[in-house]
């Protein structure tokens, strides 16, 4: 099941594809990583938010996710930080290339 071809994911940035799955891929440290579309938070749509360093930033709260890992890095800039426990991460879902197109494998995870 191919979503598209991973030339048409940016450096520095992501693409959102919407068949045959809804899925959020960016490139980070030469590997594609993919992730649900919209904000753990409140279900916003990722689409109009940025990467910043190896996170990927929502523009409504401006919640950050690690690319890799979907971690809420946000909350480490929380203070204090017991205000941060319980901050949603976001829903990875492993993706592999494979000649130049991406597959996102069955396997969904969430951290
Ligand atoms: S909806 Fe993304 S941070 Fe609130």
């Amino acid at each position: 099941m191919r979503v598209d071809r991973s030339a048409e994911v940016p450096e520095g940035g992501f693409k959102e594809f919407d068949r045959p799955v809804r899925i959020v891929v960016a490139w980070r440290e030469a590997r594609l990583h993919g992730f649900d579309p919209v904000c753990p938070h409140m279900g916003d749509p990722l689409a109009q938010g940025s990467v910043v360093g190896s996170s990927i930033c929502c523009p409504w709260h401006h919640y950050r996710f690690d690319l890799a890992t979907g971690e809420n890095v946000y909350s480490r800039s929380v203070y204090p930080a017991y205000l941060a426990v319980g901050l949603p991460s976001l829903k990875v879902r492993p993706v592999r290339e494979i000649d130049g197109g991406i597959e996102p494998t069955l396997k969904v995870g969430a951290r």
